[in-house]
Parts: C-alpha cells; structure tokens; sequence
C-alpha cells in the first residue's frame, strides 16, 4: 500500500508496484479508503466517489473479466463536451488509401521533432490491420517526443496501448499509479484508462502497439509446463496515487480513430483507491526467460512470445509480442540464425538495442521493418555467409533486443509510412546479391557432416 498522496507531474522517486499478470490487485494510498466489505456503499469512505470502470462485457467469463472500482475525488462525467481535434500524424484502421505492397518494407528512426511534441502529438502511424469499429486488428505506431503532457491526459477507446520504448524514460501518471517505463521495459495501459506521460529525461522515443482486440494475456506454455517465456511475477503494476490539484485540465480522447478534446477543472488523476483486474502494467524484457533449442535447428520464433491477443480462431493471434533478446546459441549442425521463410503472419519488427542476429547493418535502434504475409525474407548476405562457415561452438549473442508485432491480418502500411523520408528505398537489395551455392556433382553428405 502507499502512503504518498499528491506526486508532482515532474518529481522523480522511488515507486512502488504490486507484482503478477492478471491479479486481482487492491491498493490504497490513504488508509480505510477501500470500502471493507462492498463495492458502492451509501456513502465512501473519506467522501470518496465510487465508480467502476470495465475492460471486458460484464459477462465475460470469469477467468477473462477485467473491472476494477476506483474511489476517487471527483467521479470522471464532470466534464465539457467533447469537441474534435485534429491529428496530422495519429491514424486507425482500415487503412484504404494505399494498397499493401508484398515487397519487403523497412525504415529508419523517426527525425526528431522540430517543435514541442508531446507523447499524443508525436505518434506516427505505421501499420495496421483490422478495424477498430470491430474490435478487430491493430495499429503500430512510433513516436518521437520532446514535451510532456503536464495536466493533458489521454484515454484511448478504440484499443489498448503495448508502449515499447526505445530511446528515453516515460513516467507514466495513470488513474491506477504511476509508472516509470525505461528502454527494455514495456507497458501496457488498458483500453479507457487515462494517462498522461511526462518525460523526466527531456525526449524519449519509441513503439506503440494499438490493440484494437482482446486485451494482451500471458500465451499458454503447453510441455514447457509451468514456468519460462515471461513470468507472471515479473509484472509490475502500480499503486495507488492520488492527485488534488484544480486548474485547466484537458482530457484527450481516441473515440472510433478520431481525437476529441474535453476541459475539466480538476487532475483526472484523483483515485485515492482502487481493486480490480483491470490495471496497467509494465515488464522489464530482460527479465525474459528464453527458451531454446539445446539440440538441433533454429526454433519457431513463437517460441520468444510474451503476450498474446488472440483471435477467435485456437492458437491464431490478433497479434503476439515476441521478443528476440541476447541469449545462448547451442545448436549443433544448424543454420543457427532465423531461416529463410515465407509466413502466413505478417510480421512487423522493431529494434530496441544492439544488433538484431539476422541482418548486419541498416536494421537500427528506432528502425523497424515489416514482412507481411508470405513475403520472402531472411538474413542478409553477410549473415549467411557467417553462419554457414560458423565454428559450432556455444556462442553468446551480444547485448540485443528487438521485437515483433505478428499478426494473422495482413499489415498495411499507411500513406505516410510509404511516402516517409525514413523508408529505405534499396532495402530489398539486401537479398539480391546472395550467391549461388548449388554444385549438383558434390556428395551431398559432405554438406551435412561439415
Ligand atoms: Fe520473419
């Protein structure tokens, strides 16, 4: 439990979270604020309101229903209307204005921005799929940003929020708790919740995975049995931590992909207390528990999934994260780095840091690149080259981390992702130079024993 109170938008101090995915969490951050026996009693303690606030239909099952009450100075209706705003770079699925190419697409890091830019102004659209009037899909956004959001805060309705980020600290204020996400770290804040992110370091940059479908939940692990791949102890959710301030306030929201703007004179951020399933939570990637093959041959890559949207069809995600951290490589007689494919998920990777295993150089930190449904791709020249002349000894893969946003529906880029001064016009070249190997007189067990 905390015992702090009014957290100013800009300080910095040790934070404290309660640990477990999918928990029912209860925090209080004055004594007795929680009622101790019912939801909505007459009156709440300390003159609280009582509201609840759901991330699932009521009546979803129970080991998938995600509510939480929150008692909280003022209840969140007091507000003006909302009136449109404007987005030049924020967009939602369908995307229909330019059609998806199969070419193997990549970009490099997003400029940094000319003018203060805050964590909502600076998303960029990449991608996406689905459609968020559905539920169905997702977008994948970068930002790049230099403001804070000070006392603008932000909901989002049309999906949750997975934040990666890559280049600087987030302190994220949530209705919930706050949350400090560095790079390696990740967040996720659910569907509805309010948020607001301050930058103590001055500029971050980074990822955002919109999902428009069910909320993120830890994969099953089948015969790994019941530990590895992220632990549920791992993440981190906040506690309760209230502000009481008064002043001009704007409440930004996504509602069926445009943005709305409301004013209130008060934080939004004024829960004393809180219980319930539905919370953000943050996960430090390194913490990741990868598992791999000790024999032979380079595994799936959904061997690397932490968390899973998964679609009405069994085993078939909306999309899964999946990382690819630094870790050992064993694998006798292997190609150890990923094969050559051409899969009927589409793919859409981003690097946080170091060197990502299957290409050389031009895939960089801030970069991303994306191979959509059964479009051919695998390692670079170079890293054949290396691996098929690799001394098999156990080999570490140095300080590295990079991820993916996989999903069963085709990933569309937008119009601005393909007319962006970040995309690399020559990057399919860096299959093209690839030598042929074929000798159709050389004993073929010379290949395998080498
Ligand atoms: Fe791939």
């Amino acid at each position: 439990m905390s015992s702090f109170s009014t957290p100013p938008a800009t300080a910095t101090q040790a934070l404290s979270y309660q640990p477990g995915f999918g928990n029912h969490f209860s925090s209080e951050a004055l004594p007795g604020a929680l009622p101790p026996r019912q939801n909505s009693p007459q009156r709440a303690p300390y003159g609280l309101y009582a509201e609840q606030i759901s991330g699932t239909a009521f009546t979803a099952p129970r080991t998938e229903n995600l509510r939480t009450w929150v008692y909280r100075i003022h209840p969140s209706a007091g507000h003006t209307p909302f009136k449109p705003m404007g987005s030049a770079s924020l967009r939602t699925a369908p995307f229909v204005d330019t059609p998806a190419t199969p070419t193997q697409l990549r970009w490099d890091p997003l400029p940094a921005p000319q003018t203060p830019t805050d964590f909502i102004e600076g998303l960029v659209t990449m991608a996406g799929n689905g459609d968020a009037a559905t539920q169905v899909g997702i977008a994948i956004h970068r930002y790049r940003v230099n403001r804070a959001m000070g006392d603008r805060s932000f909901y989002n309705a049309d999906g949750e929020m997975l934040i990666v980020p890559q280049a600087g600290l987030l302190r994220i204020r949530t209705e919930l708790g706050i949350l400090e996400v560095s790079p390696g770290e990740l967040a996720v804040i659910p569907r509805g919740l309010r948020m607001s992110v301050d930058l103590p370091e001055g500029e971050a940059a980074g990822y955002v995975c919109e999902n428009y479908g069910v909320p993120f939940r830890l994969p099953e692990l089948g015969p790994i049995g019941s530990n590895g791949l992220a632990n549920p102890r791992d993440f981190l959710a906040p506690v309760a931590a209230y502000e009481q301030r008064e002043g001009h306030f704007e409440v930004v929201a996504k509602f069926q992909g445009n943005l709305w703007v409301a004013e209130q004179s008060w934080s939004p951020f004024d829960v004393v207390a809180w219980h319930g399933t539905l919370a953000p939570y943050k996960y430090d990637c390194d913490q990741f528990m990868a598992i791999s093959t000790v024999s032979y041959d380079h595994p799936d890559p959904s061997i690397y999934t932490v968390l899973t949207s998964p679609s009405p069809d069994p085993g078939v995600a909306n999309v899964d994260f999946v990382l690819f951290p630094s870790r050992w490589l064993v694998a006798e007689q292997s190609f150890r780095p990923p094969w050559y494919h051409r899969n009927v998920m589409s793919e859409f990777m981003g690097l946080i840091r170091g060197v990502y295993e299957a290409k050389v150089e031009g895939f960089v930190p801030g970069g991303c690149s994306l191979h959509n449904s059964h479009s051919a791709h695998g390692p670079d020249r170079e890293t054949y080259e290396k691996a098929v002349s690799a001394e098999l000894e156990p080999h570490k893969l140095p300080d590295t981390l990079a991820f993916m946003f996989e999903s069963r529906y085709v990933i569309r880029p937008t119009r601005e992702a393909m007319e962006s001064p970040t995309l690399q016009a020559d990057y399919w070249r860096c299959w093209s130079d690839l030598a042929t190997h074929f000798n159709p007189v050389r004993n073929p067990n010379e290949e395998i024993q080498r």
